[in-house]
């Protein structure tokens, strides 16, 4: 846990998004959904690229098709890509995010009565924020509630837990 930590933060702190990040992301955003994407740290951009990416490799390798989803394959990566969105109200550095990663571990997960303190909240609630800051536009109930609930995992579905393997990949 503690070296998977330390491969997070350098992770973190080398992120970069690359030619081929753009030509993938425009495959997949609207304008709109890039401007809202590239207000995003780096180091969060491409962790949501990397989960959209991996869930395209899970589609191609698993032969899945669009049949066998309640949503569109592209809509599953689009989430993929917006699913960490809330992240841009209150974004924490990779030092910020590390003490509290610590910190939560020695309050026993009690750092969440914190949440009046707004980095915090947005830790652990950078999923219902996104979810508000997307639901104003067209998007299908599954697509909003992928991202609403991709920490809670008391929801259960086929699409959700595509998005949520890509995500503990990543
Ligand atoms: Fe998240």
């Amino acid at each position: 846990m503690f070296f998977y930590r330390v491969g997070q933060f350098f992770k973190a702190i080398t992120a970069k998004v690359t030619e081929d990040d753009i030509i993938f992301i425009n495959n997949y955003l609207s304008h709109k959904e890039k401007e809202l994407f590239f207000k995003l740290k780096v180091y969060d951009q491409k962790h949501c690229i990397d989960v959209a990416k991996d869930i395209k490799i899970y589609f191609q390798k698993n032969n899945i098709k669009n049949e066998d989803l309640s949503i569109l394959k592209n809509d599953l990566i689009k989430a993929g890509l917006l699913h960490d969105i809330g992240k841009i109200k209150k974004n924490l550095n990779p030092i910020q995010k590390s003490i509290l990663v610590i910190l939560d571990k020695f309050s026993k997960g009690k750092l969440k009565n914190l949440d009046n303190i707004k980095a915090i909240d947005i830790y652990y609630n950078h999923d219902k924020e996104g979810y508000k800051l997307l639901k104003e536009n067209n998007y299908s109930k599954e697509f909003l509630n992928l991202v609403k609930n991709h920490h809670n995992y008391d929801i259960d579905s086929v699409e959700i837990n595509i998005l949520r393997a890509s995500d503990d990949k990543n």
